[in-house]
């Protein structure tokens, strides 16, 4: 057992969105580690809430539906909490969109509401944020490093960085030892499959488990980061663990480039069912494309130890199998 393993035992820890794709991966592998977990999520139509995604833990964690948005259930929630892993988010690129003002709402307030009901409830914890790659928006030089500049191409992506500043900001002032992550494209078991609005990867699987056309946008040559999410969790927990990394912002993903078309065909490979297919970008997804991207985790490698352990082929083989046993859960 690696020394970090030892660090969640017995600890309480809060995991705002939970049911949600990366939270539940996450709350699973520290119950696992003897940690007493608490999952805040209100089950947000069109995200990736979902009480199967939990159903292997369902008796040993506590979940509470509200609203981190709710102060007065916050208030009560953050007591005694000695870890918080902030993951409820409004995710939806298209939602984002269509309705920015729900950004705002959720991923700034939200993270505010948090942040206030640790200030006067529970300055002793600590807050981990999930924040995302598209803080930077296109890239002007790559890898993209964490002094790259921060132009975000979409609302999502505004929000989530303003909130990554409000939990710096309460860790200079009120010193809440907070840590921010900027994630890579993510993907794995537990996602949900409902919606192409977003996670591009996990809809790719879908299409080839169902024996269909994936569609590839443009002409495919866009290149992407893409985690496993085994990958993250164990970034989650070692960042959480390594006292140098509070009050710091950190790049999380692989460093490989892959493109839209290598990683389709892979899939169909992998699957052995589906065929790709070029298709036109939808107007909506043409004005929030940031373009090439991918990781320079140099800074998270040398202060927290952490670099990603599974292959592409290794995650996709471990996701496809995973949606062939459980389909129906997720569509
Ligand atoms: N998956 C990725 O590729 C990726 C990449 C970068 C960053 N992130 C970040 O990681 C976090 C989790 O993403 P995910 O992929 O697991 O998404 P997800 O949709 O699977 O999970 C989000 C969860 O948050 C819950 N939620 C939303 N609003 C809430 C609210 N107001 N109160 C309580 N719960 C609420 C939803 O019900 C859902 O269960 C998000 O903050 C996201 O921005 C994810």
């Amino acid at each position: 057992m690696t020394p970090y393993e030892e660090v969640f035992r017995e600890r309480r820890v809060l995991v705002t969105g939970g049911l949600g794709f990366v939270g539940s991966n996450l709350s699973a592998r520290l119950i696992a580690l003897g940690a007493k977990v608490t999952i805040v999520d209100n089950m947000m139509p069109r995200l990736g809430g979902n009480l199967f995604n939990v159903k292997e833990i369902a008796d040993r964690v506590h979940i509470n539906f509200t609203d981190v948005r709710d102060s007065h259930s916050m208030d009560y929630l953050v007591k005694g909490q000695e870890i918080i892993f902030h993951l409820a988010g409004q995710v939806n690129h298209v939602d984002s969109i269509r309705n920015p003002i729900q950004d705002l709402d959720i991923n700034c307030r939200g993270t505010l509401v948090l942040l206030e009901s640790c200030r006067k409830n529970n300055q002793g914890t600590k807050i981990i944020f999930a924040g995302t790659r598209g803080e930077y928006g296109s890239s002007v030089t790559l890898p993209v490093g964490e002094d790259h500049p921060t132009n975000p191409k979409g609302i999502y992506a505004v929000t989530n960085l303003s909130a990554e500043k409000m939990v710096l900001v309460y860790h200079d002032v009120h010193k809440i030892p907070g840590t921010c992550l900027r994630i890579t494209n993510t993907y794995g078991p537990r996602h949900q499959m409902a919606h192409d609005e977003y996670g591009v990867l996990n809809w790719f699987i879908r299409k080839a488990i169902d024996n269909e056309v994936i569609p590839v946008f443009g002409d495919g040559r866009i290149l992407r980061d893409f985690l496993y999410v085994d990958d993250l969790v164990d970034c989650f927990l070692r960042v959480t663990a390594r006292d140098q990394a509070y009050g710091e912002v950190f790049n999380v993903g692989t460093g490989i480039p892959v493109s839209f078309i290598d990683l389709a065909k892979r899939i169909v490979k992998i699957a052995g069912t589906g065929k790709t297919a070029f298709t036109e970008f939808t107007q909506e997804r043409k004005e929030v494309e940031p373009g090439d991207y991918y990781t320079d985790i140099s800074k998270i490698k040398r202060m927290v130890g952490w670099e990603p352990k599974t292959d592409l082929e290794e995650g996709l083989r471990r996701t496809v199998e995973f949606y062939r046993k459980y389909k129906k859960e997720y569509w």
